[in-house]
């Protein structure tokens, strides 16, 4: 009996069930990668409602309206003119579209689908992988990075993931062209992804402190053809020479994401960043982030992962 408590217990804590995750982007809800992530995440056992754009809404940031009745079809023709501002595929009512823009999509899944699919808030949002990295600057402008911060500042845990190999193609090509360079890259970076959310997601305390997400870049798959070949490393997203962070690597200043990404060795960067100003945030709030994410994170002058 006590073995079988103690089995129980382990099969609890190494399985990811219970936590229930909206998924949203900017690319839209019929492309293949956000699809890719969607497949991963229930494959990995967690509970996903995936509450995307109904169609290509790259370059939006934080913009918000009201969403309405569609007046051109969803993307890829996934539904027709003239269907309703929010709606779902009739076979898999987890996949959901809204008429409006990314923070529209991941405010309607946090408020009214994570209620009638989970009877609860959800315990993370994660929004994309989007089709071309998010770095510096163009943080503010991204919808993935926009999406991702309202779900922060409506409280619930996010991280934002872009990478760069792949393009808007529908999500029929996972099945059409599984060998093509895009649909293959859209499974490296959907187990990326899960590896980074199951280390976050087992460790201690709140997911993420309040306020802040995260930012995480994959670059080109290319050279870095399994997910076995990348490495995560600490960053954050504008270049500061004054700034102060945490300590990690051997140095207070942590490298730019961009400069990250660009470096060869396959090295996917994570950025620290405030929901309200999509700018760093200070080394106390680096330092929560590094402790949980620590058994997954190296140095980006390394060129093998260290194995803890
Ligand atoms: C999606 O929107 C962005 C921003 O407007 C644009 O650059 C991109 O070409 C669009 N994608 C497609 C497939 O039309
Ligand atoms: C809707 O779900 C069915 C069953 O999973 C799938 O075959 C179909 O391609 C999906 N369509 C869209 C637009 O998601
Ligand atoms: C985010 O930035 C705002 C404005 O500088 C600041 O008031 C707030 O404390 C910051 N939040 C976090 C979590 O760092
Ligand atoms: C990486 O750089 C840091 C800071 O210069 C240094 O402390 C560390 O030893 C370096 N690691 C390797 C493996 O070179």
């Amino acid at each position: 009996m006590a073995l079988l408590r103690l089995l129980i217990s382990l099969a609890l804590a190494f399985s990811a069930s219970g936590q229930k995750i909206v998924l949203t982007n900017d690319d839209g809800w019929a492309v293949a990668i956000v699809r890719a992530q969607n497949d991963a995440l229930k494959t990995a056992g967690y509970d996903v409602v995936l509450s995307c754009p109904a169609i290509n809404k790259s370059g939006t940031g934080s913009s918000t309206t009201t969403p309405t009745v569609l007046t051109s079809p969803c993307e890829f023709n996934t539904c027709p003119t003239g269907s309703p501002a929010e709606g779902f595929n009739a076979s898999d009512t987890r996949l959901n579209y809204v008429n409006a823009f990314p923070v529209d999509a991941a405010r309607f899944g946090i408020q009214t689908l994570a209620p009638k699919f989970f009877r609860s808030k959800p315990d993370l949002v994660v929004s994309g992988p989007n089709v071309g990295n998010n770095l510096g600057s163009t943080v503010l402008v991204s919808g993935t990075v926009g999406a991702a911060s309202e779900a922060a500042l409506e409280g619930i845990p996010a991280v934002a993931f872009s990478a760069a190999t792949g393009d808007q193609v529908s999500y029929t090509t996972l099945t059409t062209a599984p060998t093509s360079a895009g649909s293959k890259a859209a499974l490296i970076y959907s187990q990326l992804s899960v590896t980074l959310l199951k280390t976050l997601l087992a460790s201690s305390g709140p997911i993420l402190p309040a306020g802040i997400a995260l930012n995480v870049n994959y670059p080109s798959t290319s050279s870095c053809t399994s997910a076995a070949a990348f490495k995560f490393v600490l960053t954050r997203i504008n270049s500061n020479s004054g700034a102060t962070d945490v300590q990690t690597c051997g140095t207070t200043h942590l490298p730019t994401e961009s400069s990250v990404v660009a470096k060869s060795g396959c090295f996917a960067s994570v950025s620290v960043f405030n929901a309200s100003t999509k700018g760093d945030v200070n080394p106390a709030t680096q330092a929560v982030v590094l402790a949980k994410l620590s058994s997954l994170l190296t140095c980006s002058n390394q060129t093998s992962r260290t194995i803890k």
